[in-house]
């Protein structure tokens, strides 16, 4: 089985670019012409928050109506910029999510558990998992305690080094999140967005990763003062592979990157 995480795309309407200089829309069409081109064919999608940019219904209109030209089935979990009670209207057909309260989803697919949390807090940037939230999660881990698992949410759990998004990360991590999964053996991953671009740790016994943006990136900057700014580095989705109880995964860069190149010549010899 091999499918992708997609995230933070920012949708917004009437033409607008998001930070008056991303076109956010193209940065979409570009990810779904890439998602439906990959081979072998993805299973299916994740999209791990922040689909459209102020949370209107207007942005998930137009969302939708672009992401329905992806290929294959996908789910859904909001970020800090989606407005919850506007994304569960706007995706009403899909079955997965919670009818109430966060919306998140627990799915089964070819033996391995998918848990999308709903790490958002109405009106804030920042993360939060409240005891709702960890009733919840620990109730699912509970239940399939034998079934390998992946988990996506938006905000991580970790810090990252770049201040201005660790200012906005999940708040009481330590507290409120990483306790549920004591007792718990069977995560293999956690997937998270938010901070548009590649990272990757190991807590708690467990390797983390957040996926870059399919439009813009947040710049790589660890010094503690430094400006929040975005920079235009190649979008990109994670490609997982789940095969014979292993999970691996990729980026994939969203772009042109010219022609593939044989290691080999037709004497079947490297090229040297
Ligand atoms: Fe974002």
């Amino acid at each position: 089985m091999i499918f992708a995480q997609l995230t933070d795309i920012h949708i917004k309407a009437g033409g607008k670019f998001a930070y008056n200089c991303v076109d956010t829309l193209s940065h979409l069409r570009n990810a779904i012409d890439h998602l439906n081109g990959f081979h072998p064919k993805l299973d299916f999608v994740v999209i791990s928050g922040d689909l459209v940019d102020l949370g209107d219904a207007g942005e998930y209109d137009l969302f939708k109506q672009e992401i329905a030209r992806l290929d294959m089935p996908f789910y859904v979990i909001p970020g800090n910029h989606d407005h919850r009670d506007v994304m569960r209207e706007a995706f009403a057909d899909h079955d997965y999510l919670s009818n109430e309260g966060p919306l998140q989803f627990s799915i089964e697919k070819e033996g391995l558990r998918i848990i999308g949390l709903d790490t958002t807090s109405a009106g804030h940037p920042h993360g939060h998992f409240e005891a709702e939230k960890q009733v919840w999660l620990r109730r699912e881990l509970e239940a399939h305690k034998d079934q390998p698992t992946l988990v996506f949410m938006h905000h991580p759990p970790f810090k990252t080094g770049i201040q201005h998004m660790d200012n906005i990360m999940l708040k009481q991590a330590d507290e409120d999140f990483w306790p549920v999964f004591s007792g718990y053996s069977q995560v293999l991953q956690i997937a998270c967005g938010h901070v548009h671009r590649a990272i990757e740790t190991f807590k708690n016994g467990i390797p983390v990763s957040i996926c870059p943006a399919s439009g813009h990136q947040v710049a790589l900057d660890l010094d503690p003062e430094g400006e929040p700014s975005l920079v235009m580095e190649p979008p990109a989705v994670r490609i997982f592979r789940w095969t014979k109880g292993e999970l691996i995964n990729h980026l994939s860069f969203i772009g042109d990157f010219g022609a593939q190149h044989p290691f080999f010549g037709g004497d079947g010899k490297l090229i040297n």
